[in-house]
């Protein structure tokens, strides 16, 4: 079967597993639709890609991947608009990004139609599993993995690119309270910081766990040099509020994620007329902004979180709160405009939405 001008193969389901789940009750990353792409890199070149039911996948335990993590990943959301079509948010800078994730990892480029109209096929084939509830949508999770079968340590020369989707709620159902990260770094100047490559993740769990343990969601990570200056919460772009300006870490030295729901944000902020700064933020700035009685929003950007306020951070025993989430007026009305551009009922006036 032939799908736009990209060859996919499409094997179907016999049997579709949507009844199993509880629409009123979607947490984010526990349900896979029924299909996923598939395709091979093998000497040079991309092989046709395939969609075929979603399953287990046999590696031997020899594989690159798993003892070196040559391994990227990218994450975009698909919506309903009110009439019930699918729409996809921005691919094409998530193609972008992987294929800047790709060349710092010494993988190969994925082409444009694999991603875009292999991404488009598998959407519309699993479009029964897009939510339709409010803040719910079908992530979409794109990711490339080195494959060789080859314990010595050079770059692969055999690839696999996935895509797999899974119905998704909020990602965090509250505001987050935020921990000021000085002992543990997560990326320095020439690193791989801006990529969206595994270990990136991997290499956050121990800290995270260690600040869990201590009552809060997530670490707002600093630089390694001076452990001052912020980069990123978690796995999102932090912003905050200080009088009427809006303040974001630039993306710089490659220590930080070019998010796509960050640019998005900027760009809506810019147009409203509204001060945006990308800039070095230190933490002192922060502190005593709050003691001025000036740091009036604070808040995280991501595809999978969208705009998730923060309700506190601290930094050492300085536990800044920040106003009742109810009153600010910056994240709430980023979140409203971006749902309405996202499910169609805004039009679409940056070219931002993709229909399938
Ligand atoms: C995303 O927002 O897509 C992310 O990368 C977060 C994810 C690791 C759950």
């Amino acid at each position: 079967m032939s799908v736009s001008s990209l060859d996919i193969s499409i094997t179907k389901v016999e049997n579709s597993r949507i009844g199993e789940i509880d629409p009123a009750n979607i947490q984010f990353g526990k349900f896979y639709s029924d299909h996923m792409l598939i395709a091979h890199y093998e000497d040079g070149a991309w092989k046709t890609p395939e969609i075929v039911p979603f399953n287990n996948i046999a590696f031997s335990p020899a594989t690159t991947f798993f003892h070196y993590g040559q391994a990227i990943f990218e994450g975009v959301k698909a919506y309903k608009d009110p009439n019930g079509n699918p729409l996809i948010f921005r691919p094409q800078e998530n193609w972008k990004r992987m294929n800047r994730s790709a060349e710092r990892m010494a993988m190969p480029e994925v082409p444009e139609e694999l991603f875009i109209e292999g991404m488009r096929a598998l959407v519309e084939l699993d479009s029964a599993w897009i939510p339709s509830s409010p803040e719910t949508s079908l992530y979409i999770r794109p990711f490339m993995l080195a494959v060789d079968e080859f314990i010595g340590v050079r770059p692969a020369e055999k690839f696999m690119f996935i895509i797999i989707t899974s119905p998704a709620g909020p990602y965090y159902s509250n505001p987050v309270s935020i921990y000021v990260q000085d002992k543990y770094v997560r990326a320095f100047p020439g690193g791989i910081g801006f990529t969206k490559a595994a270990g990136n993740y991997g290499m956050s769990m121990y800290p995270t766990m260690q600040i869990k343990k201590m009552g809060y969601d997530q670490i707002l990570w600093t630089d390694g040099y001076t452990h001052k200056n912020v980069q990123e919460i978690g796995t999102m772009n932090f912003f905050c509020v200080i009088g009427d300006t809006v303040i974001t870490p630039a993306i710089t030295q490659d220590t930080i994620l070019a998010g796509v729901t960050r640019d998005s944000v900027i760009t809506l902020l810019k147009e409203k007329g509204i001060k945006v700064e990308e800039r070095d933020i230190n933490i002192d700035e922060i502190e005593a902004a709050h003691k001025a009685g000036q740091l009036k929003e604070a808040f995280g950007t991501g595809t999978a979180a969208s705009i998730a306020p923060i309700c506190a951070l601290t930094y050492h025993d300085d536990k800044m709160e920040l106003p009742d989430i109810s009153t600010w007026e910056i994240a709430n009305w980023l979140k409203a405009e971006l749902a309405d551009i996202r499910y169609g009922k805004k039009a679409d006036t940056h070219g931002w939405v993709l229909a399938v």
